[in-house]
């Protein structure tokens, strides 16, 4: 066996449609749904209760009308936020989403997920994977399913959790580390999630020679991106998948 049979969407909605919505909500990804995305990319992260949610940072002072670390959070705490104001007065009242409420979403949609582990400085790794993998293995087939993380812990733990043929591990970077290629074999990546601007054509390359599917963060400018396509790049990770694939469309009829 090889890897899930993933067929790697062209555009994938970062944080959902976070151009269009809060970014990592239930809305942002009926969003991104609306809009034509396939597959959304969503950060997950742990409260200080243990409760696995849907968000980027490690505080709530930019995303919502409260403050406070979410390491130092309930989920009671956390359902008191407006989460949608910040962003527009028609996203008020907006509640966090957890784990549990987003995956039964996107199974409703039959919808695609980057899941990404996201360890913010002084957090665990393996006590978020050890919470995030069981329910995410069980909610979602692994056809529809890319874990990845900046963090090698995070990563090596969820490879702990399934074989590669039932879990497609993305390795993301910054900028590409020497040691990329050590890396990413010893968790069995599927594949790599390099910062588009960052990334060489020559590195494109061997990442493809060694059978890595490559998906972008974060491109929201089609015509700047274009030119990659040719690298083999399979994907981008964008907040505007609708201005994007209008972008791609025209180019293919004109
Ligand atoms: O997964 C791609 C991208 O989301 C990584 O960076 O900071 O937007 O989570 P960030
Ligand atoms: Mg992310």
């Amino acid at each position: 066996m090889t890897h899930p049979a993933i067929e790697v969407p062209t555009l994938i909605a970062h944080r959902g449609y976070s151009a269009a919505a809060p970014e990592n909500t239930l809305t942002a990804v009926r969003a991104a749904h609306q809009a034509g995305a396939r597959w959304v990319e969503l950060d997950v992260q742990l409260l200080g209760d243990g409760m696995p949610v849907i968000w980027h940072d490690s505080d709530v002072s930019r995303c919502s009308d409260g403050r406070g670390e979410l390491a130092s959070m309930t989920w009671r705490q956390a359902q008191a936020l407006d989460v949608g104001s910040w962003f527009g007065d028609r996203f008020a009242r907006e509640r966090m989403a957890n784990l549990e409420a987003m995956l039964a979403l996107l199974n409703e949609l039959e919808m695609g997920v980057n899941l990404e582990i996201k360890v913010n400085k002084g957090r665990d790794p393996i006590t978020l994977v050890d919470a995030v993998l069981p329910m995410l293995l069980a909610a979602l087939p692994a056809e529809r399913c890319i874990v990845s993380s900046f963090d090698g812990a995070a990563l090596a733990h969820s490879r702990r959790h399934a074989p590669r043929e039932a879990l497609a591990l993305g390795a993301l970077y910054g900028s590409l580390p020497k040691q990329w290629r050590a890396q990413c074999a010893a968790i069995e990546a599927f594949s790599i999630h390099p910062h588009w601007p960052r990334l060489k054509r020559t590195q494109a390359a061997a990442m493809r020679r060694d059978g890595y599917q490559i998906l972008c963060y974060t491109a929201n400018d089609p015509s700047a991106f274009q030119s990659r396509w040719a690298w083999g790049i399979n994907s981008a990770i964008t907040d505007e998948p609708a201005a994007f694939q209008r972008y791609l469309d025209n180019r293919k009829e004109g």
